[in-house]
């Protein structure tokens, strides 16, 4: 295998160099390395260092290793005891040269399966960074997890209802594809993670949960206790969508019963969950994130997680130009749609997922009037 020595952070690491015939995914190569997700790893290493400044004796275990690249920078760049593990012999041995590579006293390097591992002993702080989906870790994962869980996914088809059976399969819910696709795989996720934390009296506390490009990570700290866990699963619930008017109301409960028929329209409506209807971020450890992220200079992730520190908590973003689309009109700019609702004593935000949805607690028929007043308005200013 090929490799070079690179530098994330502050950390180096030799990686594999891809073959020239070889594109993505990076998947196909010896031992996984995927440039491309530094921005979550950054986030990783802002994020835990914040978690852990009252608790610097906390231990990490990056699960699903690889390179080893995701724990020795929480290592070397938050100072943590680090537990790296890969079943797989070529990426232990790199896992093994790179903890030399940066003089690293505070890491130990592991050759299990990933269950096992978890199964055996408990860890304060749990990494899982699979192939694909996070599944088949999450039950040893929460059993073994005392204080914070970080978990990224990749099936984002399945999440978020592109491929509905899969994600039935995965994860004992039934997603959506609709217009706010990347927050139904987030709500997904953190529903599943929810449930399965309760089999072990845990709670799930949502800190950061993020949905980019192709994939969904989420920082979640527990809390353990059996009437915590019960009150963390009042948050879980179904939403019942319209596609004929893009109307969706969500009601909390695990046995509950959803109207058939849209409210808005008189359409049938469909079904997703059971999903987690609660909030998606802490908003003072979003500042605290943003402050580090700042300090250490992490640029690019700094616009992210200020989005997230300020949308709304309202499940279920719309989307601008879908809804402009169906009305025949152009978009103006999000922000002047958010001002509007604001303006109409409605609670509005942009959100993370995209630079053309926002969060409101306004229904879609008030959305759909002021979309279209705010259209006439531009026409009546372009005229003058
Ligand atoms: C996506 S890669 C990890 C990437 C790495 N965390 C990073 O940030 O670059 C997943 C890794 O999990 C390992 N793996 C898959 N199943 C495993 C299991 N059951 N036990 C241990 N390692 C496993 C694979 O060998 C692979 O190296
Ligand atoms: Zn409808």
């Amino acid at each position: 295998m090929l490799t070079r020595i690179i530098t994330e952070g502050r950390t180096k690491v030799e990686v594999p160099v891809p073959e020239e015939s070889s594109s993505f995914p990076p998947s196909s190569a010896a031992v996984f390395y995927n440039p491309a997700m530094q921005s979550n790893r950054d986030m990783t290493v802002a994020a835990i260092a914040c978690f852990s400044k009252s608790s610097p004796d906390h231990t990490y275990l990056d699960a699903l290793s690889a390179s080893g690249i995701r724990g020795l920078r929480i290592a070397n760049e938050v100072g943590l005891s680090t537990t790296m593990n890969d079943w797989d012999e070529i990426a232990f041995d790199l896992i093994t040269k790179n903890i030399a590579l940066n003089n690293l006293s505070n890491c130990t390097a592991i050759k299990r399966n990933a269950n096992m591992v978890m199964l055996d002993s408990s860890f304060d702080i749990i990494d899982l960074d699979p192939f694909g989906s996070p599944v088949p870790f999450l039950d040893a994962a929460c059993r073994s997890v005392k204080h914070l869980l970080c978990i990224t996914a990749t099936d984002t088809a399945p999440l978020c209802g592109a491929h509905g059976k899969a994600g039935i399969r995965n994860y004992a819910a039934v997603p959506l594809k609709t217009e706010y696709y990347p927050e139904m795989g987030v709500r997904i996720l953190m529903g599943a993670v929810a449930r399965t934390l309760a089999r072990y009296d845990k709670a799930m506390v949502p800190l950061l949960s993020i949905a980019r490009a192709h994939y969904v990570r989420l920082f979640a700290s527990v809390k353990k206790g059996i009437s915590e866990a019960d009150d963390c699963l009042k948050s879980m619930g179904f939403i019942s969508h319209c596609f004929g008017c893009g109307a969706r109301i969500w009601k909390y409960g695990l046995a509950v019963h959803m109207e058939e028929k849209c409210p808005a329209c008189g359409k049938t409506a469909s079904p997703a969950g059971p999903l987690w209807l609660g909030r998606l971020h802490d908003r003072s450890f979003c500042d605290e994130v943003i402050e580090e992220v700042k300090k250490r200079e992490f640029k690019e992730i700094e616009k992210l997680i200020t989005s997230c520190r300020n949308e709304l908590d309202i499940p279920m973003h719309y989307d601008y130009h879908k809804i402009s689309r169906s009305l025949g009109i152009t978009a103006m700019p999000t922000d002047e749609l958010i001002l509007t609702l604001r303006d109409k004593g409605y609670q509005a935000s942009r959100t993370h997922f995209s630079g053309i949805s926002f969060k409101t607690d306004a229904g879609m028929e008030e959305i759909r009037k002021i979309v279209i007043a705010l259209s006439q308005k531009r026409d009546l200013r372009s005229i003058a």
